[in-house]
């Protein structure tokens, strides 16, 4: 038996399916699908490993600036995968949730967003978080704009407005933070995804393109993670830096 710790909420940034199908000679929609392959067996690897809540950057804000032949492949990918996971969650007692503005997207998508949330609602084992037009810049401005609305009607002093407050208002509100960010293919930033959520996580890049992300790579990743823990002596959090 490993002693490893596992760690409660894994975040990943699934980047480099672009690359995946250049190297091959392989149009980018090919990657996003390899893509997608990838992150439905992670689903049910994340479960069977013992995390509780994985999250991972489906589509950003940012996405939508890529090519209209390239949004509309991932909108077609998204129609096509999101009743293959809905079998897989159910299979494993995993609930669905979202994060991000889900209004921007066809009335088609968001009904199968909204079956695959309540279908799995009561489930336990494990939360998947889908991060779908998902922007921590937008996030924060929309809760903002919430805290704003309320301060205007007099229902809120300035003074009341606190962290605990401002994270109540995220789409994330009774999500835990991630304690570890993993992001593929060899790029070291956030771009924009759960930024004051992961204030306090350990991140973990891998030059692994995401299409060939597998159990190995996931538990690299814990590996590292569990080294850190040690060297810190324990959880990280706003005491001890
Ligand atoms: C980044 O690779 C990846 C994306 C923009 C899309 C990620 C989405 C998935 C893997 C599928 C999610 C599926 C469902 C059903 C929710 P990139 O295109 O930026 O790669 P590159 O940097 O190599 O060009």
């Amino acid at each position: 038996m490993s002693d490893l710790i596992i760690p409660n909420h894994v975040a990943i940034i699934m980047d480099g399916n672009g690359r995946w199908a250049k190297r091959r000679g392989l149009p980018r929609r090919l990657g996003h699908k390899a893509g997608c392959d990838t992150l439905e067996r992670m689903v049910e690897d994340c479960a069977d490993t013992g995390i509780r809540i994985l999250t991972v950057y489906a589509f950003s804000t940012e996405n939508w600036k890529r090519s209209g032949d390239e949004v509309s492949a991932l909108m077609q990918l998204f129609r096509f995968y999101i009743p293959r996971l809905k079998k897989r969650v159910m299979a494993k007692n995993v609930r669905v949730r979202v994060i991000g503005d889900e209004s921007r997207f066809d009335e088609d998508l968001r009904e199968g967003l909204r079956d695959l949330k309540e279908s799995t609602r009561e489930h336990t084992r494990m939360d998947f978080v889908l991060a779908l037009n998902y922007g921590s810049r937008d996030e924060i401005i929309r809760a903002v704009r919430k805290i704003g609305t309320e301060a205007a009607q007099g229902n809120l002093l300035p003074e009341e407005i606190s962290e605990e407050l401002l994270s109540s208002y995220l789409d994330t509100a009774d999500i835990p933070d991630p304690d570890l960010v993993i992001r593929t293919s060899g790029e070291e930033r956030l771009s924009n995804f759960l930024m004051w959520q992961s204030a306090y996580s350990e991140l973990y890049f891998t030059d692994t393109l995401w299409p060939d992300f597998d159990h190995e790579t996931l538990m690299e990743a814990i590996k590292a993670y569990n080294s850190r823990e040690r060297r810190f002596g324990g959880r990280k959090g706003e005491n001890d830096e």
